[in-house]
């Protein structure tokens, strides 16, 4: 295992980032992932009520959870995506709670959520990082109920990196910081399946949705872009 020093301030980078990316409307249009519908038509009944998303972004995946009257609670690090997600959520009459905090220490009391789901902010971390999300996930959770988390998988070969913690020697994944595009200098992490198995046991949780990778191609000029992400399912036990 090979880790070279991280900036110190990461999370305040990604705080800025994501402050520009709320004013210019970060994925304003874009609809709910397939693996997220097909979960929520398959387990909403068995979710219960008080619901935390952990990196809630523009609010798209709280929307379905408040609709359906769920009581939701958006928590992300920055206030612009924040606010975007209340403007989002107040057109269309839908109320819920934004709380503005770092996942690596969660403003809430323990167990006081009945599902949590983590959808594409977790891999904003260091591992040491990662590692006190996942406890943090799992303290605000009740007994055997549901987290539900996306991240960046290793077969993602968006943009050029640098590594700067790297696990693949023992068949996990590594951090990194993009060399070029529109994250260029932000930490994030590349998840393979057996690590986040391994997350999930040392942090009380069973696998209740095996790790399922998404690979989407597109063409950029003349090169292809392969954008990877991979969704696991976990119930506290
Ligand atoms: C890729 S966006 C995903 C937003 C939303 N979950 C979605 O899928 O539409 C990542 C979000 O996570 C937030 N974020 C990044 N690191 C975070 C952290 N350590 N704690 C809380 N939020 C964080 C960012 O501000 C951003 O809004």
């Amino acid at each position: 295992m090979n880790t070279k020093a991280t900036t110190k301030n990461y999370h305040d980078q990604i705080k800025e980032h994501w402050d520009e990316q709320g004013k210019v409307g970060w994925k304003k249009d874009e609809g709910i992932d397939p693996f997220f519908n097909q979960f929520y038509s398959e387990y909403k009944q068995q979710l219960g009520h008080e619901v935390l998303d952990v990196g809630c972004g523009n609010g798209r995946y709280m929307v379905p959870f408040v609709r359906d009257g769920f009581s939701v609670t958006g928590l992300d690090i920055s206030q612009g995506m924040l606010n975007s997600a209340e403007r989002a959520l107040t057109e269309q009459n839908l109320k819920a709670r934004y709380v503005i905090g770092n996942s690596v220490s969660l403003p809430f009391e323990n167990q006081s959520f009945d599902f949590v789901m983590s959808i594409g902010t977790i891999h904003h971390n260091t591992m040491d990082d990662i590692k006190k999300s996942f406890s943090e996930i799992e303290r605000v959770l009740k007994p055997k109920k549901y987290f539900l988390f996306m991240g960046r998988s290793v077969s993602d070969k968006e943009f050029e990196r640098e590594v700067i913690e790297d696990y693949r020697d023992l068949g996990l994944g590594f951090t990194a910081i993009d060399k070029t595009g529109w994250k260029k200098g932000l930490v994030q992490h590349y998840f393979n399946g057996k690590e986040l198995q391994q997350l999930g046991e040392q942090n009380g949780f069973e696998v209740i949705i095996e790790p399922h990778e998404q690979i989407r191609v597109t063409k950029k000029g003349q090169d292809e872009i392969q954008t990877s992400r991979i969704w696991i399912v976990y119930r506290k036990v």
